[in-house]
């Protein structure tokens, strides 16, 4: 059996996916601010340190796998933290964990994104660039500033839309850029992310968490499906990019979105 990494393991898609790996009888060790064996921010460089130490002594420096699922939404009213969070601490958790990952010898890391790279139309390049380039103040500074010349109804319904779709941009270029650099590739590490589309999580359900109040059918971005997901269609994939037999993937972005992506960009590739 193997040791995983779980971030985000309290709610929703990491909870699903550390409940499905523990069914499998892997040992999970997750991390989330609250209610997991390691407690700890990852938006800040203190809390990805403590917690890439307490993972790395806690799997005696062997790490099957890591799926870096926490993460936060476009309606977080801080768009420097949604960078700090959704990118940097995805990003230097998995970069710090690295060399745990090769010791497996068949280490697999799995990221969560979002269709809104590709389906918000407001992606902010310079914002992306600052990201890739490691300068995570610079980018706390654009993705403020960004948020706070975005029209007054757009920011009262979706604060940080901007740094949010940018963040997972980022990542998935990230993703693709990395995977394939020795460090990664040859170490036998593999390095995937998946982009999910509207899924029923305490993070798409917000203040009333009634999934009744949404419709699929009248969500802003088409659900061809006619319905939206559920933690466990996440957790599904999760599981299969850790498998050490899922040995010929790396610097994929697995669209999990009930065909939101395929309806809006049907000629993408
Ligand atoms: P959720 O809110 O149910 O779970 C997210 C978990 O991440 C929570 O347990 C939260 O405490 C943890 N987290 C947030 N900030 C953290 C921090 N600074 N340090 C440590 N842990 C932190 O949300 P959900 O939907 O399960 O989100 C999982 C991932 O999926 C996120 O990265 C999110 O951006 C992404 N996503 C969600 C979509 C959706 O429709 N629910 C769509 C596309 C992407």
């Amino acid at each position: 059996m193997a040791t995983f990494a779980v971030t985000g393991s309290a709610s929703g898609m990491g909870a699903a996916s550390a409940a499905a790996l523990s069914a499998a009888g892997h040992t999970v060790i997750g991390v989330d601010l609250r209610d997991a064996d390691i407690l700890a921010d990852l938006g800040t460089a203190e809390g990805r340190e403590r917690a890439a130490e307490e993972i790395l002594a806690r799997c005696g420096g062997t790490l099957d796998g890591v799926a870096a699922i926490a993460g936060v939404g476009p309606n977080m009213s801080d768009a420097a933290a949604v960078m700090s969070i959704n990118y940097f601490g995805t990003v230097r958790l998995l970069e710090r964990l690295r060399p745990a990952l090769a010791a497996s010898g068949a280490g697999r890391a799995v990221v969560i994104g979002s269709n809104a790279a590709s389906t918000v139309p407001i992606i902010d390049d310079d914002l992306v660039e600052l990201a890739l380039a490691g300068k995570e103040q610079a980018a706390r500074e654009r993705a403020r500033a960004a948020a706070e010349a975005m029209p007054a109804e757009v920011r009262a319904m979706v604060p940080s839309i901007s740094a949010y779709a940018s963040s997972k941009f980022a990542l998935a270029r990230w993703v693709r850029r990395t995977a394939v650099t020795p460090a990664w590739a040859r170490q036998g590490v593999l390095l995937n992310g998946i982009a999910p589309g509207a899924v029923l999580t305490p993070l798409m359900l917000g203040a009333t968490g009634d999934a009744a109040d949404y419709d699929p059918d009248g969500f802003p971005t088409p659900m061809p499906l006619g319905v939206f997901g559920r933690p466990e269609d996440i957790a599904f994939w999760v599981q299969q990019f850790l498998r050490p037999e899922a040995r010929f993937t790396t610097g994929a972005i697995l669209y999990v979105d009930g065909g939101t992506d395929a309806a809006m960009r049907p000629d993408a590739q």
